[in-house]
């Protein structure tokens, strides 16, 4: 039964290759009718270099997306970074429960605090990169308008509203803060800058965190609905934003009744549909309910634990990596049960069946991750790509990069693909899109 509901076979993950082939098509398409059928937005970030070896100078950079928010100072000489130091702020809840002006005006303070401690107030004008890690329409490199808040966020404003302007009111209100915000940017982008500065080979950005998403690099013929400036580079990193695909219901056919569960209880039903099939915010929920249909149908605990299981959150995403660890004997299973209470219930074969189900659960993750991979690698085309990776959920798993890798090989054996971690993509990310944009003005001016 579970087995029959976790295991997708080959032909569910070719209709959904399918479906997602025909949702990007849709998202890119200059047709707005398409484009709003799409679950996948794939939004035009109007980047569209990497780093060429050639990046100077001095940049700062920002980075929000959680609880934390990071302002980095990075130096790059001969497009090589040869100094880097950050410091990290914690936000206060009132922050983020207040106006987008709050959050600003806080973030404005920090970046004083930050360039006074590192004594480069005075300097010249730096340019700053900023990752801001939800959901934006950009309409521009350095414009981008906020769809929704999310994760921690529940600011009573700022909806619509251009995040870069907000951001410099913030900082020309001070007075004291000498920057010029060049660019703002998704997670992902960042990710993908920071794997290009490793491996050149790099065209595709993707965060296996709390939330899931991806970018890649896109030829620009391909991308309709943005058809104004046809020079070179003809490429364009593209945010698909694919937490969202099957939000329009065209992911219902993979969906099992406990994926159907987690959505109807989660904070935000019916959205981040792809997500909240395997995403660190959500996989722990997925053992959960599994275990608790099995105690209820009587094959796991004889029947006994219920009560122990029935409050959302009592396994943490952080228990499937440690139970993922056990190879040759099921400590681990036997030490996350003694943690929860559930091990003196336990008979052997419970212990392997628990141990069972998280494996079932993250292979069901890598499929479906791979399987999305491999439908920008045909997109992209290349005889060699490399996927730079970050997130807590990809960095802590003990199997998850091995059988993304493995799958990969499988699906698309034309290619030659390499997962790669990008540890802290977005914050060195951010910095890296300043230095390309700076090198860019430069060459315009020259
Ligand atoms: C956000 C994306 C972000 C992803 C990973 C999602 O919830 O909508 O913009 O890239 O989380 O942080």
């Amino acid at each position: 039964m579970l087995d029959r509901d976790l295991n997708l076979g080959d032909e569910t993950l070719n209709r959904m290759m399918r479906v997602m082939e025909v949702e990007m098509k849709h998202g890119l398409s200059g047709n707005e009718k398409f484009r709003k059928q799409s679950s996948l937005k794939m939004l035009v970030t109007y980047v569209r270099e990497v780093l060429d070896g050639t990046e100077e100078g001095e940049f700062l950079a920002l980075d929000l997306g959680g609880t934390n928010f990071r302002v980095l100072h990075m130096t790059m000489k001969a497009g090589k970074l040869v100094y880097f130091i950050s410091k990290t702020y914690s936000i206060s809840s009132s922050t983020l429960h207040g106006s987008a002006v709050e959050v600003f005006d806080y973030i404005a303070e920090c970046i004083a605090e930050f360039v006074e401690e590192e004594g480069i107030q005075n300097e010249k004008r730096l340019p700053l990169g900023f990752t801001f890690s939800f959901p934006l329409k950009k309409e521009g490199l350095r414009k981008g308008i906020l769809m929704k808040w999310n994760k921690t966020f529940r600011c009573s404003d700022g909806i619509g509203e251009d995040v870069v302007c907000l951001l410099e009111d913030a900082i020309h209100k001070r007075g004291d803060i000498n920057v010029e915000v060049v660019a703002i940017l998704n997670d992902t982008t960042g990710t993908l800058m920071a794997g290009a500065y490793i491996d050149h080979h790099c065209q595709i950005g993707l965060i296996i965190g709390t939330g899931c998403n991806v970018c890649y690099v896109e030829h620009l013929e391909n991308v309709d609905k943005w058809r104004e400036l046809i020079i070179h580079p003809k490429e364009v990193i593209i945010n698909t934003e694919w937490g969202a695909f099957g939000d329009n219901g065209s992911l219902d056919f993979l969906k099992t009744e406990v994926d159907r569960c987690i959505d109807k209880n989660s904070p935000h039903p019916g959205i981040n549909t792809f997500e909240k099939l395997f995403s660190g915010m959500f996989m722990g929920e997925l053992l959960r309910h599994y275990m608790l249909e099995n105690i209820r149908n009587g094959s796991l605990f004889s029947g006994r634990g219920e009560n122990v299981l029935e409050k959302t959150g009592t396994i943490k995403t952080s228990h499937i990596s440690q139970i993922e660890k056990d190879f040759f004997n099921l400590n681990q299973t036997r030490k996350f049960l003694r943690e929860i209470g559930l091990l003196e219930d336990a008979s052997p074969s419970d212990v392997a069946a628990v141990r069972l189900i998280s494996e079932l659960i993250t292979i069901r993750a890598a499929k479906i991750i791979s399987t999305g991979l491999a439908v920008l690698l045909h997109q992209i085309n290349k005889p060699t790509v490399t996927i730079a990776v970050d997130g807590s959920l990809y960095k802590y798993h003990p199997t998850l990069k091995h059988l993304i890798q493995e799958e990969l090989n499988k699906l698309v054996p034309g290619t030659k693909t390499k997962l790669i971690l990008a540890e802290d993509g977005s914050g060195h990310g951010a910095g890296y899109v300043a230095a390309v944009v700076n090198r860019l003005d430069k060459r315009r001016i020259h």
